[in-house]
């Protein structure tokens, strides 16, 4: 079954709390939370004091997307603030297994994020350890970007690795520029995870919007 995962970013600020319990009302597993720093990103979003406020909200999977550099500096604040599962840039992180190993130790899922021009075969060694691949079909950083086509080829290659090292329970998870039009193709091409920031929270007609997409799906 197909997780959608709605990305708050696009939330209006102002109504935090009742847009995170409007997704879940929606019917949405996932709360995708992403957290830039202005470094490894051109942007500054938020950090764990919010996430920390809107934890006892719901009881969605906190789906964290780390868009920080040396993300492993900040593990123990981001499990501490309610993480289910801490997603780090391959690009961000020098010593990449120890940072993987690092957030299994401390009892969360562990999932690793490729930019649209980082090639899929640089985790060819580490796919096998963990929880999630997520696959950028935009350069992130901001809410509202078209979709690049050839993340399409990508999430194909991820699928394959998986298989091919027996992580059956893998998940695949693509974010960026997903709406109505193309949400069918990233489940087709491999996703079993779907973030959506701008065309979940679209006039802010969130339950309806989060079912359209599912009814894209079917
Ligand atoms: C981009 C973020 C995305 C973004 C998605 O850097 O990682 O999660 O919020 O927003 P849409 O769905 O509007 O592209
Ligand atoms: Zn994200």
């Amino acid at each position: 079954m197909v997780k959608i995962a709605p990305s708050i970013l696009s939330a209006d600020f102002s109504k935090l709390g009742e847009h995170v319990k409007r997704v879940e009302k929606g019917g949405a597993e996932f709360l995708h939370i992403d957290v830039m720093d202005g470094n490894f990103v051109p942007n500054i979003s938020f950090g764990f004091p919010i996430m920390k406020a809107i934890r006892p909200l719901t009881d969605m999977v906190f789906d964290v997307h780390l868009m920080i550099e040396e993300p492993s500096r900040y593990i123990d604040e981001f499990v501490n603030a309610g993480a289910d599962i801490i997603t780090i840039h391959y690009e961000a992180e020098r010593h990449l297994d120890r940072a993987i190993e690092y957030i299994k130790s401390k009892g969360v899922k562990v999932g690793v994020s490729l930019n649209p021009g980082t090639s899929t075969t640089l985790l060819k060694n580490v796919i096998k350890k963990l929880d999630m691949v997520l696959i950028m079909s935009v350069n992130p950083g901001f809410g509202g970007q078209k979709f690049i086509d050839y993340s399409l080829d990508k999430i194909k290659e991820i699928k394959e690795m998986a298989r091919e090292c027996g992580n059956n329970d893998l998940l695949i998870e693509v974010d960026g520029g997903i709406g109505k039009d193309n949400i069918k193709d990233v489940v087709l091409a491999g996703a079993n995870v779907v973030v959506a920031g701008s065309a979940v929270f679209k006039e802010e007609k969130i339950e309806e919007n989060i079912k359209g997409l599912r009814e894209a799906l079917a």
